[in-house]
């Protein structure tokens, strides 16, 4: 496992539980997605696995080194979700200290490359109070990125993000899982999340409440068949009872203008598992 969280726990000083036993898993290659209200303890999870923060009980391990240490640093790369560059530095510059204190020797290539995959090849010489958020965001991921560490902890990537950027942070998450990189996601953007995540987690208060693959959680909820009488949903039935519902609907005399298989989508999932 390149990540692996066991029983984790997080009482913060002010006596909020921010992690109430949590168990986290990301194998080589996997794009795991990590979903939930604010202040569900997602953050904290994160900065756990980072060594930033310290649990109160449980362990966290990045590629079987204890989360924090010199090993485990090494193989991760983290996106912060509040982050700041210094306002003078040019992108290039930014790219140049991170390699520095990762100690990568990715030299100009890596910087060139990084820019290019991210979308700021024309930015490489801009300083970081001329870029937009939006841009600034693309930068921090590009950092994230330095040295290709087996583990990417991305804090809320596509915050800053218009639709255009978000496609392309998309694209990059599915280059990385190319390459074999590992990936913990943590974002609100339901929809992004479902499009890309191999497996997802939604935690609440603290908890998981729900866990398994987007397409899984996804079930379907129903047929919809509009009729001359008007709309009839056939609750539980799938796209293999269509064929049938319909015959029958027209063996008795309606006529059928429209029939739709309803799937529930990531977002009612979300909605039932945070609200129980
Ligand atoms: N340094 C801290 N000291 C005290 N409490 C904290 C600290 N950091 C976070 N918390 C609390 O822990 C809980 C979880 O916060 P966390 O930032 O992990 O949530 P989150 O899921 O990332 O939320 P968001 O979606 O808003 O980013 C919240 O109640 C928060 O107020
Ligand atoms: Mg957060």
């Amino acid at each position: 496992m390149v990540l692996e969280a066991r029983g984790l726990i997080k009482r913060y000083g002010s006596g909020v539980v921010a992690l109430d036993g949590v168990d986290l898993e990301v194998g080589e290659g996997e794009l795991v997605g990590l979903l939930g209200p604010n202040g569900a303890g997602k953050s904290t999870l994160v900065k756990i696995c980072c060594g930033l923060v310290r649990p109160s009980a449980g362990s966290a391990t990045v590629v079987g080194a204890p989360a924090g240490s010199p090993a485990a640093r090494a193989a991760l790369g983290y996106l912060a979700e509040l982050f700041r560059f210094p306002g003078w530095a040019a992108a290039d510059e930014v790219l140049e200290l991170h390699q520095r204190l990762s100690g990568s020797d990715g030299g100009e290539r890596e910087r060139g490359e990084l820019l290019e995959l991210v979308g700021l090849a024309d930015a490489r010489g801009r300083s970081v109070e001329t870029m937009s958020k939006g841009m600034q965001q693309r930068l921090g991921l590009a950092q994230a990125l330095i040295g290709r560490p087996a583990l990417l902890l991305l804090d809320e990537p596509t915050s800053a993000l218009d639709p255009v950027g978000r496609r392309l942070v998309r694209e990059v998450l599915l280059e990385l899982k190319r390459r074999g990189q590992s990936v913990l996601l943590n974002s609100h953007l339901l929809s992004e999340v479902e499009l890309v995540c191999d497996r997802v987690l939604i935690i609440n208060r603290g908890g998981v409440v729900t866990r398994g693959r987007p397409d899984e959680l996804a079930r379907p909820r129903g047929v919809e068949v509009e009729t001359a009488g008007g709309t009839r949903l056939f609750e539980g039935a799938g796209r293999e009872d269509a064929p049938r519902i319909v015959s029958e609907l027209v063996a008795a005399g309606e006529s059928v203008y429209e029939v739709r298989v309803l799937r529930s989508t990531l977002e009612d999932v979300y909605v039932q598992a945070v609200s129980e």
